[in-house]
């Protein structure tokens, strides 16, 4: 049996207040909503429960404000099991908050205000060089400052740890971040902020295959594209893969994205191929639509691997040890 990987998440914190609609408003416009629910959001938040969920031994670095937000998340991510001794607590900035609006169809739109996500800097990176250099892999998102972001590719290039980055959403990294990302996790709209998309109005599933495959090395050392219900491809100097997903009912796609970033980051963190780790988080996201909200609409490691048809082959601590 092989080890559960270690993974650190360098990463954005919010609160969400999600209204729940019939259909979004249009600009001017106001509606009523059928429910309404405040819960743990931030993309670093949610990918680090994910990969959290999914086996591996997580430490989140995070900034967050000494508010009542700031408490319900440390409690929230208590919960999970998650420990949040990395994340500082400051006097200044409130904890960062997102408003969404989710529409019967699933579909969502996401406001982000910062607050103390955005004291995250490349100085607080850089003092977690050693807490870098323990991990199998770093995996940070497109919420926080564009310079910790590129300080932690850096790190990561230095220390020869894996980097995920999922930019999301699309910021002005460096060119030498994007190369280090291995992979870059991206949606269709972040793919072609980056260069990765054809003239095509809705390329195809393959098509899309092979548009990761053209930007590996190009952009890239490797390449993910998440393409909603129609699934996710791959493409590395191994090769390159497409997934479909299996068929759900979506309710809430909120965090979907995360639960496939954070997903695939444990199982590459484990040591499984980019093949293999992008069909289990294909089955992470499908699975995370099916209930409102997003860290608790996250499916545990067995029912993942279920639905992917993947077995475990791994103990249960981070040494596999016990
Ligand atoms: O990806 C979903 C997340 O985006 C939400 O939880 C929200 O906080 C924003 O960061």
């Amino acid at each position: 049996m092989g080890a559960r990987g270690r993974v650190v998440v360098v990463g954005s914190l919010n609160v969400d207040s999600t209204s729940y609609v019939e259909e979004f408003p249009g600009p001017g416009e106001t509606v009523l909503s059928h429910g309404f629910r405040v819960a743990l959001g931030g993309k670093g938040s949610n990918q680090a429960v994910a990969a959290q969920v999914a086996g591996a031994a997580v430490e989140f670095v995070a900034r967050i404000g000494s508010d009542a937000a700031g408490d319900f998340a440390i409690a929230t991510l208590e919960r999970f099991g998650l420990p949040t001794s990395a994340i500082v607590r400051g006097a200044d900035a409130p904890t960062g908050v997102a408003q969404i609006t989710v529409a019967d169809s699933g579909e969502n739109t996401i406001i982000v205000t910062g607050g103390a996500n955005l004291e995250l800097t490349a100085v607080v990176v850089e003092a977690e060089r050693d807490r870098f250099a323990a991990a199998d892999l770093v995996l940070t998102q497109g919420e926080l400052p564009v310079p910790a972001i590129d300080r932690a590719a850096a790190i990561a290039r230095d220390t020869g740890v894996g980097f995920v980055l999922n930019l999301a959403p699309p910021a002005a990294v460096s060119r030498d971040t994007l190369s280090t990302a291995d992979p870059l996790v991206v949606n269709e709209h972040e793919a072609r902020a980056v260069g990765i998309g054809s003239d095509a109005a809705n390329p195809s599933l393959e098509e899309w295959r092979e548009l990761a495959a053209s930007a590996v090395g190009a952009v890239s050392r490797s390449v993910v594209v998440t393409l909603g219900a129609t699934g996710a491809v791959a493409a590395s100097v191994d090769g390159s893969w497409a997934v479909n997903p299996p068929r759900v009912t979506a309710v809430d796609t909120t965090g979907a994205g995360d639960a496939f970033t954070g997903t695939l980051a444990a199982f590459l963190a484990e040591g499984r191929s980019l093949e293999e780790a992008l069909r289990i988080a294909v089955a992470a996201g499908a699975l995370a639509v099916q209930a409102r909200g997003t860290v608790d609409s996250y499916a545990t490691r067995e029912a993942v691997l279920h639905a992917a048809g993947v077995a475990d082959t791994t103990t249960a601590t981070a040494e596999g040890g016990e």
